[in-house]
This record gives C-alpha cells, structure tokens and sequence, in this order.
C-alpha cells in the first residue's frame, strides 16, 4: 500500500537549502505532483503548464510575475505563510530569492502533454525564444534543463526585432 507522505514544510525547507538543490519532490502519485523549491537567484522565464497550480510560501515572498491575455506583464506578491491558485495556461514566473521556500502542487502531466517555457526581450518585450519540453519525471528538474537550453545558445537569446542580446545567466 503506497504510504501516504506526512512532511514537516519547515524542516523540509531547511533540509534543502543545506543541500544546495533546488526542488524536492515530496511525491508524484496518481495525478498529483508535490515540490518544495527554493527560489533562483535569477528567473526571467515564463512557464506555461498545461496543469493548475497551487504555491505555498513556507519562507521568504514571491514575486509572481504573469502575462495577462492581451500580453502585459503584471506581478502578483505572495507573502510568507499565503497561497496562489495559478490556473492551467497562464504563462507565469515565480520570483524568489534562494533563501525562500515554497510548497507547489501540480497535477502530474498526462500522455502527450508539453509545457513550454518562454522568454521575452528585455528592451522590447518580444518573444525571444520557446522551450518546450515533455515533464515526465519532476525529480529531473525540468526548469534548470530549460535554463541550460536557452542560456548556451546566442540565436535563442538574441531578439528577432531589436537585435538585443539577452545576456548568458
Ligand atoms: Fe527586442
């Protein structure tokens, strides 16, 4: 019989900073997806997931930037101890500091589904570059693996219509 996980947020939290990772998968059973994460010294992507999503400051605020339907960037503030629904589609980009920790549920991808990651100019806000990517496995850290795609390639980086080069990391 699968045991179903009781986890100290707090605990957990510390015991992942110690390790210098950033996620922790507390459990991918049946259609559900749980994660502790630590936040990035540096995000600039939006993720769009085919999933609903729900955040849980354990420590630290986060900064969540998202795109509204006609494409404007707006910032919604997640302060310790509160939660945010994020529903499915609705690009998005959780910004913390490494020193913050959150609680995040998803539910676990069905067959065929891709989520995309995408980045924006920063002097003209166009569309830089789509990274789309099958999440099978959350322990495989898919969000580091996008990084690693779009940051070690210039052409992914360059803007397309003011020619501004985002620059590596
Ligand atoms: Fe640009």
């Amino acid at each position: 019989m699968f045991t179903m996980p009781i986890v100290n947020l707090e605990e957990h939290a510390r015991q992942l900073g110690d390790s210098g990772k950033r996620v922790s998968v507390l459990w991918q059973h049946s259609e559900s997806i749980g994660f502790i994460a630590r936040g990035r010294e540096y995000r600039s992507e939006f993720h769009i997931n085919p999933s609903d999503e729900v955040m849980y400051m354990i420590k630290g605020t986060m900064n969540l930037h998202y795109r509204t339907p006609d494409g404007r960037e707006e910032i919604a503030t997640i302060p310790e101890k509160a939660a945010i629904f994020t529903p499915a589609g609705i690009p998005h980009s959780p910004r913390f500091p490494p020193d913050a920790f959150a609680l995040i549920t998803e539910r676990r991808r069905r067959e065929g589904e891709v989520d995309q990651f995408l980045w924006y100019c920063l002097k003209c806000d166009a569309l830089l570059h789509n990274e789309r990517f099958i999440v099978s496995d959350y322990t495989a850290d898919p969000v580091s693996k996008a990084y690693a795609r779009f940051f070690e390639n210039e052409t992914f980086r360059t803007c397309k219509s003011c020619g501004e080069v985002m620059p590596p990391g």
